[in-house]
């Protein structure tokens, strides 16, 4: 196992995300852990990038203890400022700050470059990210690499298996930054290449197993989408039925979703799920909001909150019958790294400050006030490693390579007010589009696929008549990370089958456009 030591860095995690595609095992800590109360020992440790300065009063310093373990150490960053502190302090502010891309060159010594550069060309593309540097070179150690900026951008101790390095081999906008790590992980602290994602089960098992103890119960809301299956069948493979999954029905999911989620989570995945129609009160409390998305939302979120609350009282209630289990004290939520990252604040070192914003989360008096606490089994993980560990507890494909789909649902692709009518109308066509990029093959290169219903008539012709309806919008994305995003480009053939069979098919519609907005301008979903 390598130790990663976290310093606050937006990238600390994708250090861990890097080891892991290496197949090692990497723990991380906050920087502050003390070597003596750790139970094992690590193969290597790696001290992340941070926001402070080393030299300043307040700023995080590791146990000087690493220094004294023998193990090989690669600071990146501020890891590299806190080796050279811990050697002399000698660093100081830059006259300028470095971000983005520079080249590094290897040093070579006798014709050879270091053991951490093996295998990399002299010139590698590298991604800066600092304002700090060393003031000279720490006493015993060596360059190993230099960039125009940096002329100490890679030292190594002479004796010691001490490296630091300037710049960020995690991210990848350092293209070949893995080879790197892989260098220091496997050649350097000779770490085995074992981990796997069934590993990756066991551990998180029994993690859960010894948080949640024998007689806990959790709570949680799943959608049908990836993350939040995925979390329940973890949660169910740990715990069983002390696990209870409530599925609420707000009348504006997909055409068949709610029996189709009800079936694969009940029956295929064993899932204790409970399923509440509240589809009524949803689409009752809709009426009315005609031009105001923002308004849609808030609506939605709330009903949720209220629906949800009224169903966690009832199994609460059934929970403390049971002579088997005890009270429900904990929350799942199926909150991914990404979602972590955004709400890091560069104040701390982030494993002690880290309080995001609970996405589709629950209000204060429901998590507090009833003493309920956070469980997210996939904090760690990014959505491509999500899919492989649904993979891994048996998940059907389907449901593993799944489109995400907005919690408002339906109700932000019906443009204007949202009736029954109109819900209608935007499903049958988003499912005839969705049957169709599965027939074609083509659901697993995009992104994400939907038909929204534009709320204007146009008019056209329908056997011998004129007729004045409405139009239906598709829009297909491919993006990696939900930010930008580029339009999918479907062959004619194809959006002109799509489009003869909205019309035949789903009454009240004459019109199909494709959507040709890439983000920006244009966001994914319409509202
Ligand atoms: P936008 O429309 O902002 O969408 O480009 C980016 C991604 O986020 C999803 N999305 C939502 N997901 N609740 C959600 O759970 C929401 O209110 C919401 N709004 C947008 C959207 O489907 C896309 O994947």
């Amino acid at each position: 196992t390598i130790l990663t030591l976290d310093f606050g860095s937006q990238y600390t995690h994708l250090i861990t995300r890097r080891l892991r595609e290496l197949n090692v095992y990497s723990e991380m800590l906050p920087c502050t852990q003390k070597l003596a109360d750790l139970s094992w020992t690590p193969k290597g440790i790696i001290l992340s990038g941070g926001p402070y300065s080393v030299y300043e009063a307040d700023a995080p310093h590791v146990d000087p203890a690493i220094f004294q373990l023998g193990v090989p150490i690669l600071g990146i960053c501020y890891g590299l400022q806190e080796i050279a502190w811990h050697h002399g302090k000698n660093v100081v502010a830059g006259t300028e700050r470095e971000y983005g891309h520079a080249d590094l060159q290897a040093k070579r010594v006798d014709g050879h470059v270091d053991k951490l550069f093996k295998g990399l060309e002299d010139d590698l593309k590298v991604w800066m990210s600092h304002g700090d540097k060393l003031g000279a070179l720490p006493p015993n150690f060596h360059v190993i690499a230099t960039s125009k900026n940096s002329p100490q951008a890679g030292i190594a101790h002479e004796t010691k298996p001490i490296y630091g390095i300037q710049f960020h081999p995690e991210v990848t906008h350092t293209p070949r930054g893995i080879k790197l790590l892989e260098n220091f992980a496997v050649g350097i602290c000779g770490a085995k290449q074992n981990w796997t994602m069934a590993k990756f089960v066991d551990k998180e098992i029994a993690r859960i197993r010894a948080l949640v103890g024998e007689k806990g119960q959790v709570l949680g809301a799943v959608s049908g989408g990836v993350d939040s299956t995925v979390a329940a069948k973890l949660m169910h493979e740990a715990i069983g039925d002390r696990f209870h999954a409530v599925l609420v029905d707000n009348g504006c999911m997909r055409l068949y979703e709610c029996e189709q989620v009800k079936e694969t989570l009940t029956n295929h995945l064993g899932i204790n799920l409970t399923v509440v129609d509240a589809s009524e009160q949803f689409l009752d409390g809709l009426k009315g909001i005609t031009d105001n998305p923002e308004a849609k939302r808030k609506f939605i979120g709330g009903k949720f909150i209220d629906v949800f609350e009224g169903e966690a009282l009832k199994i609460e209630k059934e929970a403390e019958n049971s002579p088997k289990a005890g009270r429900i004290e904990w929350f799942l939520q199926g909150t991914l790294y990404p979602d972590v990252i955004e709400s890091i604040s560069f104040k701390g070192p982030s494993a002690t400050i880290k309080t995001h914003h609970n996405v589709g989360g629950l209000p204060e008096r429901m998590m507090n006030g009833q003493g309920l606490k956070l469980i997210e089994p996939l904090r760690e993980l990014f959505k491509d490693e999500v899919r492989e560990l649904g993979r891994q507890l048996a998940i059907p494909h389907d449901l593993v390579m799944r489109h995400p789909f907005p919690g408002p649902g339906i109700a932000i692709r019906v443009l204007g007010e949202v009736t029954r009518e109109q819900v209608a109308i935007a499903r049958k066509a988003d499912y005839i589009f969705i049957e169709e990029i599965r027939k074609a093959g083509l659901y697993d290169q995009i992104s994400q696929a939907f038909a929204a219903l534009l709320p204007v008539k146009a008019v056209g012709v329908m056997g011998d008549k004129r007729v004045h309806q409405q139009v239906i919008s598709l829009r297909a994305v491919q993006t990696t990370d939900f930010m930008t995003a580029n339009i999918f480009r479907f062959d004619w053939d194809f959006l002109e089958r799509v489009s003869t069979r909205i019309c035949n098919e789903v009454d009240g519609v004459c019109r199909v456009v494709y959507d040709l907005t890439t983000k920006p301008p244009g966001t994914i979903e319409m509202e």
